[in-house]
């Protein structure tokens, strides 16, 4: 059973063009897209996870008037990590500390991301990770756990027909 929305958090019917067009590139690469293949939450693939914080992320920049672009971004690489995450890591990390170094290592690899951006990326799972050093990095961390939380409880934030899967 699905519950109804316990937050005020507003489900859109539709996405926003002027949100999409600043993802457009991201959503249309392959390597991108093979998230969705990924479960990350209980009826979220990691595609969706990310769309979701990417838009809550996106909001939350527009509505203080901070860097729209990149929260929306930024957002939707945090957990750039084409892998299942029951996958042994390469150091031996758990999961939850070695993913934001691989989604930061996947971010450079296909798009091209600033230093700020990055460091957003390796600070998302703060307060299990390390603390987030710049506005942006706040704003992903707490979009992360608003759209964990929201999809946990079967809340859906953005519809899945905006994404172009391939
Ligand atoms: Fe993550
Ligand atoms: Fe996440």
């Amino acid at each position: 059973m699905k519950l109804q929305n316990p937050f005020s958090v507003r489900q859109e019917q539709e996405i926003p063009a002027e949100f999409l067009d600043l993802i457009s590139d991201i959503l249309s690469n392959p390597e991108f897209l093979t998230l969705d293949s990924y479960s990350h939450h209980p009826g979220a693939s990691r595609l969706v996870h990310s769309m979701n914080v990417s838009y809550l992320a996106w909001k939350m920049a527009k509505r203080r008037g901070y860097d729209e672009r990149a929260a929306a971004r930024i957002g939707l690489l945090h957990d750039f990590c084409p892998y299942d995450f029951e996958d042994r890591t390469p150091t031996g990390e758990h999961q939850a500390f070695y993913h934001p170094k691989a989604a930061a290592w996947y971010s450079r690899e296909y798009f091209h991301i600033s230093e700020e951006e990055e460091s957003a990326i390796l600070t998302h799972m703060f307060p299990i990770g390390p603390l987030p050093r710049n506005r942006l990095a706040w704003i992903i961390t707490l979009a992360d756990k608003q759209a964990s939380i929201l999809e946990v409880c079967g809340v859906t934030v953005v519809p899945r027909y905006g994404i172009s899967l391939t």
